[in-house]
């Protein structure tokens, strides 16, 4: 039996929702029902794609069917909209980081359930084909018992152009929340287990771009796993130079030619800033890619091998040798999003990415905040 499409719209038509039009177009079970979008210059582009655009998410109500909505819209936004969608009998999938904070989390899983809707966090890097392919790995024993993962990403974040909130920490922005939240969500996803413990520094060394722009963060896991996320978003040495030049969403990318924004470069108005931004949504990330996503470098240490990530795939080190495993490249990130969201709408599948599985690693992120605040070690009940 041939299952009825999908309805979903789109609520916020920025860098992060145009990444995904691609993957909702190839993907037969999802047809895009509309597009919200408040901005007249961006309603433009959203106007392209032949269908309604509206400016505000209570106008979906004049659809006759819709199934749930993608909000990708700025993070001070997704508390109060998921709430709406969900009561409006909707199911969501919100982008991470998922809220503001653990309080506006929270009552967004509260209105999952209290709605009987489906909450979803994603696009998150362990979305990713390689890191998936990493769990299953170590699911199935073969690299022992987890000790080690390691994750470190150099970029260019904080010179990027940017609205003002995407550096404010109360409103979900610098990069402890925006970028912290997929390595917690990639070590978590490999560790296997609840972190027991979050030790953190942050760092904010440049005034002129007044946001936590780098951060070391320790998570101690129950299972006796420990684990590393390491973010330097200064612009200064990139970890693609340890990625075989290979980019974030799989391109390869030479040092020479790398589009990479420096503290020389960035807009000096808001205006030119929001605009810059605007373009760049256009095409900062691409719908396929010829190699794997890397969000820097993963390296996990197990009792019986070692895994990191190739260009193409995995190599996975143990007793054996050394074995280079390839993975598809078919599937974009937003691709394989959408393989869940299916599943999970449908009610099928086991929801991963649960509203619950977000609300934990911003939980995470509050507490190496507050461990960066303190100075010291943040225990977590589970
Ligand atoms: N998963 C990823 O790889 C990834 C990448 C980029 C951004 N993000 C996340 O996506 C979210 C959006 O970030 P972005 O960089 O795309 O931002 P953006 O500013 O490029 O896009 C947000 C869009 O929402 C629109 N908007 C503002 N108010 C609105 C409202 N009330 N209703 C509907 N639309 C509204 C804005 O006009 C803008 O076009 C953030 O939570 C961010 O962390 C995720």
């Amino acid at each position: 039996m041939v299952e009825k499409q999908l309805h979903i719209a789109i609520v916020g038509f920025g860098a992060a929702a145009q990444a995904f039009i691609p993957a909702i177009h190839a993907n037969p079970a999802f047809h895009l029902a509309a597009v919200v979008e408040p901005h007249p210059e961006v309603q433009k582009s959203a106007q392209l794609l032949g269908v309604p655009v509206f400016q505000q998410v209570a106008s979906l109500q004049k659809l006759s069917q819709l199934d749930g909505v993608y909000l990708a819209t700025p993070t001070p936004l997704h508390a109060q909209q998921a709430i709406a969608c969900l009561e409006n009998g909707w199911h969501v999938l919100v982008e991470k980081p998922m809220a503001c904070n653990v309080a506006e989390g929270t009552a967004m899983v509260e209105a999952s359930s209290r709605y009987n809707r489906h909450l979803t966090v994603g696009h998150s890097h362990s979305f990713d084909a390689p890191i998936q392919a990493m769990r299953q790995i170590i699911q199935r024993g073969e690299i022992g018992s987890v000790s080690m993962v390691n994750n470190w990403c150099f970029t260019d974040w904080v010179y990027r152009p940017r609205r003002p909130e995407e550096f404010d920490p109360k409103l979900g922005g610098g990069v402890l929340f925006r970028q912290g939240a997929h390595q917690i969500d990639t070590l978590r996803a490999l560790c296997l287990s609840n972190v027991k413990a979050v030790k953190a520094k942050v760092f904010n060394t440049d005034p002129k771009r007044n946001t936590m722009g780098a951060h070391a963060i320790y998570l101690d896991f129950e299972n006796g796993a420990a684990a590393t996320a390491i973010y330097n978003g200064y612009s200064g040495m990139s970890s693609m130079d340890f990625t075989q030049n290979v980019s974030e969403w799989g391109y390869e990318q030479p040092a020479n030619s790398r589009q990479w924004y420096t503290a020389y470069q960035t807009p000096q108005s808001a205006d030119q800033e929001l605009a810059a931004k605007q373009k760049r949504a256009q095409s900062a990330i691409p719908s396929a890619a010829p190699f794997q996503p890397h969000f820097g470098l993963t390296v996990v240490n197990g009792s019986l091998g070692d895994i990191r990530q190739t260009p193409k795939g995995l190599l996975v080190c143990n007793a054996a040798g050394s074995t280079e495993i390839q993975l598809p490249s078919h599937q974009s990130p937003r691709d394989l999003v959408l393989v869940e969201l299916e599943q999970t709408w449908r009610g099928k599948g086991s929801h991963w990415h649960s509203g619950n599985w977000g609300l934990e690693n911003l939980r995470i992120c509050e507490a190496a905040l507050e461990s960066a605040a303190t100075g010291r070690e943040v225990l977590l009940s589970n």
